[in-house]
């Protein structure tokens, strides 16, 4: 279908499987209605297709009441929604040096303006953090722990359920970030222990862009970040007590949801866990090509060892962007270059002032693909 070679998944997942394209299509044409704001039957289709698709992620995260998933439009807002609406000024709070800026930046914002305190755990030159270095962290009375399960520039991965476990027993709730692994990497939040989950809707899990959501555990009372019309409870002043309602004011992307569900019910189908090998399989065949090119340095964790979808090197005394721009440009190869929102990683693998090249896989990728990869990339530095 395409001659573009597409190895950008972990910035948004493309093309999207048809079935995500025709459940939108499905929902313009007949749940159109706004839902949750009127009795006729198409409102009350467009409410079914919220319900069903909360039903579908309770399903794949081993959530037990469907209406604790709250849609977004995004990671960042389910990020934002999580952090200022359980902080309160003095707060501590424990993330780690792998942080997206959806994190970082709230925190940093809470710190100026709410004399939160955070401590950022180190992460080793892999981008693997030591559970030590995060006991260590936990002596302090802490309110929070917020972890990216996976990150996004070395494809390195969070133990969240032991440290899910540890932030428990020091009183702490637990906040995952799953931008790169839901759909990729199974996630079961009682198993994990984890209070919070915000998730994208358009990476691993299919769905088109403009789709998240935030899982908060029954027992976290979190401030809403957004007051307004939620259709119920109209007469109230403040934001309805029920979920989900409470943390979902405006007109939902009721097609975008729908889309959503499809995506959803496509990786259920797959597993996780047989995307996860999949994926694995492609990364260690781009390090493996990869690895021999002079002046390139594989960033993340050494071949064989786990890691998400993602692939990223620098090449010494050329820019990432320019790798970028002549493998989009020679070869038709989408790849992200640059600083990729999460400057501590960077920080942590010496790649501050370079930036890196991002080639991450999707559900579709295919061996032939990672394969032009690595000969373009050959063709291009192997001099
Ligand atoms: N956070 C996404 C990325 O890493 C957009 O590319």
């Amino acid at each position: 279908m395409n001659s573009l070679i597409y190895l950008d998944h972990a910035a948004t997942s493309w093309p999207k499987p048809p079935e995500v394209m025709t459940a939108m299509q499905q929902a313009m044409n007949e749940a159109a209605a706004n839902p949750g704001r009127g009795s006729h039957s198409m409102a009350v289709k467009a409410s079914r297709v919220l319900f069903e698709t909360r039903v579908v992620l309770a399903k794949l995260f081993h959530v037990k009441n469907a209406n604790d998933i709250i849609f977004t439009s995004n990671t960042t807002i389910a990020l934002n929604m999580a952090i200022k609406g359980v902080l309160q000024p003095g707060d501590h709070v424990i993330a780690t040096m792998i942080e997206h800026n959806s994190v970082r930046r709230p925190l940093e914002y809470l710190k100026r303006t709410h004399g939160i305190t955070v401590d950022y755990v180190k992460v080793n030159a892999n981008g693997e953090m030591d559970v030590a270095e995060m006991k260590l962290a936990l002596n302090r009375p802490t309110r929070l722990v917020v972890c990216s399960h996976s990150s996004n520039l070395l494809g390195s991965i969070i133990p969240v359920a032991e440290i899910g476990r540890l932030a428990h027993e020091r009183g702490a709730l637990f906040l995952v970030d799953a931008a790169q692994s839901a759909g990729i990497i199974d996630i079961d939040v009682n198993k994990m222990n984890i209070d919070m989950l915000a998730f994208p809707g358009h990476k691993g899990l299919l769905g088109p862009q403009g789709t998240g959501g935030l899982y908060i555990a029954p027992h976290v009372d979190l401030e809403p970040l957004i007051h307004g019309g939620t259709g119920s409870q109209s007469e109230e002043k403040e934001q309805p007590t029920v979920r989900p309602d409470r943390y979902e004011a405006g007109t939902p992307n009721t097609p975008g949801i729908a889309g959503l569900h499809a995506g959803v019910d496509k990786v259920r189908k797959l597993t996780p866990a047989a995307i996860y090998a999949q994926e694995w399989a492609l990364t260690q065949q781009a390090i493996d090509g990869l690895r021999d090119i002079p002046n390139l340095r594989l960033l993340g964790p050494k071949i064989g060892m786990p890691r998400s979808g993602i692939v990223s090197f620098v090449m010494n005394d050329v820019d990432s962007a320019e790798v970028a721009f002549r493998l989009d440009r020679e070869y038709g190869i989408a790849v992200r270059a640059g600083m990729h929102c999460t400057p501590l990683a960077h920080y942590a693998v010496l790649t501050d002032k370079s930036g890196a090249v991002r080639a991450s896989v999707g559900v579709d990728t295919t061996e032939h693909e990672v394969e032009a990869l690595v000969k373009a990339m050959n063709a291009l530095y192997r001099t």
